[in-house]
């Protein structure tokens, strides 16, 4: 069993997460670590963003632990939000708040492609690795569904005709930018780690 910590307070990211890690995997999140303090999210790249939270929670705890962090790229809006997905309407806004927005800047708008990008910083030992998931797809006119959370309801991945928010959990996490970025870390940790 590989015990890692994932720097997240996200319940639904902690969920997914260890869906797609599986069995073989021990994932404690921040709230199982009794981390309750903010963690730094400071810089302007996606990358950077995973490393900082993955090395704060590294120099703090010592243990082997990982990092994502997700952007809403949305073509017609040049890749905006972005590294900016999570406060997007603004500080302390809900996903709801953020959906909204969205919506209003794209009325109108006909090019309605965009992606999500993720990317995973692990660190094992003081050592990096960073693996990037990513899920194209295109901007609904309103929101759609109950499940997931943040964007998932406006998202409607290329191939599908259900958003995020409409699909079963694995449905989505066999889809998505975190889960394929998951995936790749999972074969990653399997294949050079943990032989
Ligand atoms: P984070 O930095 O990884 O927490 O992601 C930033 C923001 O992107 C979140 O606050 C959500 O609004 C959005 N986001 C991240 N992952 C997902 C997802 O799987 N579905 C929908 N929205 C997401």
């Amino acid at each position: 069993m590989t015990d890692l910590i994932f720097a997240t307070n996200n319940q639904h990211k902690l969920r997914e997460v260890r869906e797609i890690l599986g069995q073989s995997f021990n994932i404690v999140g921040l709230r199982g670590m009794n981390i309750f303090e903010e963690i730094p999210e400071t810089q302007d790249t996606i990358e950077g963003n995973a490393i900082q939270k993955a090395r704060f929670i590294y120099e703090k705890t010592g243990m082997s632990c990982f990092a994502d962090d997700t952007g809403l790229e949305i073509e017609a809006l040049d890749g905006r939000p972005g590294v900016y997905s999570a406060r997007y309407a603004g500080e302390g806004c809900s996903f709801a708040d953020n959906v909204r927005k969205i919506l209003l800047e794209m009325e109108g708008m006909t090019n309605r492609k965009a992606a999500f990008r993720c990317i995973f910083c692990l660190i094992i030992d003081g050592r990096e690795f960073l693996f990037e998931g990513k899920v194209n797809g295109e901007i609904t006119l309103s929101s759609s569904g109950g499940e997931g959370f943040g964007y998932d309801p406006v998202f409607l991945p290329d191939g599908y005709r259900q958003t995020f928010a409409e699909m079963p959990p694995y449905l989505k996490n066999g889809i998505s930018h975190r889960g394929r970025a998951a995936e790749k870390m999972k074969q990653f940790i399997n294949s050079e780690v943990a032989r």
